[in-house]
């Protein structure tokens, strides 16, 4: 992950500490297209605006830290990954990534599908009105309440994750008088490249049904006896984050042969196929991200190319992403409380968020971009880590960045690319306060998660 050391160094330091940046960009003050939001840019007096509003009045209304949506932005990715993938194709948007009301009727409107993981994820699709035939329900535990939920709510396919799961979801389906459309979740034994926590076809983890030893075949032939449940696909996931189509053509090459198999042994062909999600977005300039088109190029060539060799009809596709949706249309604002220069080393800048709204650097040493963006400056860069407000030290958001040497408290400060995994794995870690988020639309914002308050914390804490 780390990168070559800049040559030129922060101001304040003859020598530069080892770290994960590279030069400075050309002029601090730039905002690179790559993972800013698409309406994001900067007034003439220096201050950015995202969908036509400048972030200190959004800071003023709304308060720091919080969590700004691009909805048009937004909008234009569901819709680029719809329209690469046709009508042969669905997307399935991974809730997981950043899901809320607002944002699951705009998949609706944009012709998407959802992707749920929880209990907590099909209740916000549906009170939102998501039709239920257009969700998939994953997991590798769910429970029985969970299932009991999505049969009766009749969502569009459960995908099965283990041998307990496929008894246990006909028996619940068959007590409630259904057939349930399922697809079986297959490890393929690829690696992906990317961090150890987000890889998972690999075998060594706690997803799928094994495809190298016989048992996904096994799963196959106990989901086609039993009259409760209809397989209508299999479904594979490895990993997120991933940039490398590699991985994705092996797996599709190892589920198509798996399809094979199937119809071999049960002269049934089975009508679908999912990918996953895990596409890499870009979080600074150094990311060069596939579009849409170029996946769906190159996913639906192998499986034809692979169907045609096994004289299978092609199935029909299906995809899963999360973060290459959300998480480049939104970015956090914090205000700067304290800069604090280490000599020799960087500039500590202390912000009023933290690991709470951001725990992605902690857990996966993931980098991001940083800007000043309630004003521009002509200063000198220095080399800063961004730190929250948080009781230790592994409470960094951007771990090596540049920023100009003349920021101070009160500036307002942006980290890009925060749409996914931000404010869904936001904790309350010393009772910090969940953030909001704001999602701004031609010149109009609002809120459509809104921030946490003492009295939230309290309602919880009944003793
Ligand atoms: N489908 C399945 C079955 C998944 O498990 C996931 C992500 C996705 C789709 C969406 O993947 P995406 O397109 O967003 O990469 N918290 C981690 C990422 C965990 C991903 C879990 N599964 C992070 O912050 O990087």
């Amino acid at each position: 992950m780390s990168r070559s050391a800049h040559p030129a160094g922060p101001r304040h330091a003859d020598v530069l500490p080892e770290g994960h940046y590279s030069a400075p960009p050309a002029d601090l003050n730039a905002l690179d297209p790559k993972v800013w939001s698409h309406t994001v840019s900067r007034t003439e007096d220096g201050v950015v605006t995202v969908g036509g509003l400048e972030v200190t009045a959004l800071a003023e209304e709304f308060g720091t830290p919080a969590y700004f949506l691009d909805e048009s932005d937004f909008r234009e990715r569901a819709r680029a990954w719809r329209t690469a993938f046709g009508h042969d194709a669905d997307v399935f948007y991974a809730g997981k990534a950043f899901l809320s009301r607002a944002v699951v009727r705009w998949l609706y409107e944009e012709g998407l599908n959802l992707d749920v993981c929880s209990g907590g994820e099909l209740a916000t699709a549906l009170s939102a009105g998501m039709p239920a035939d257009r969700i998939a329900f994953h997991g590798n535990n769910k429970s029985v309440h969970e299932i009991r939920t999505a049969v009766e709510a009749g969502v569009g396919r459960i995908v099965l994750d283990s041998f307990q799961e496929i008894v246990r979801v006909a028996h619940i389906a068959q007590s409630l008088g259904k057939r349930q459309r399922v697809q079986i979740r297959v490890t393929v034994g690829v690696e992906a490249h990317t961090h150890e926590f987000i890889a998972t076809a690999h075998e060594d983890q706690k997803f799928g049904i094994a495809l190298a030893d016989g048992q996904a075949a096994e799963a196959v032939r106990r989901t086609l006896a039993l009259d409760a449940l209809e397989l209508v696909g299999i479904h594979s996931h490895i990993g997120s984050q991933i940039f490398d189509m590699a991985g994705f053509e092996v797996a599709a090459r190892r589920v198509v042969a798996l399809l094979a198999a199937v119809r071999d042994e049960h002269g049934v062909e089975l009508p679908e196929i999912d990918l996953g999600g895990g596409l890499g977005i870009a979080y600074t300039s150094d990311d060069d991200p596939r579009e849409p088109h170029e996946i769906a190029k190159a996913l639906s060539e192998i499986v034809t190319r692979e169907c045609e060799a096994a004289r299978l009809s092609t199935p029909r596709i299906s995809v899963e992403p999360g973060r290459a949706i959300v998480g480049p249309t939104a970015f956090t604002l914090y205000e700067v409380g304290t800069v604090k220069p280490l000599d020799g080393l960087r500039t500590y800048v202390s912000v009023d968020g933290g690991m709470s709204d951001n725990i992605r650097t902690a857990l996966y040493d993931a980098e991001y971009s940083v800007a000043l963006v309630s004003r521009t400056s002509d200063a000198e860069p220095m080399l800063v880590r961004v730190v929250g407000k948080h009781c230790e030290s592994g409470d960094i958001v951007v771990k090596d960045a540049f920023l100009p040497a003349d920021l101070a408290p009160g500036d307002l400060i942006a980290v890009p690319a925060t749409g996914a995994y931000c404010r869904s794995m936001a904790s309350n870690y010393n009772h910090a306060l969940r953030p909001p988020v704001v999602a701004v639309k031609d010149g109009a914002a609002r809120v459509i998660v809104r921030r946490e308050t003492e009295e939230d914390l309290l309602r919880l804490d009944v003793g």
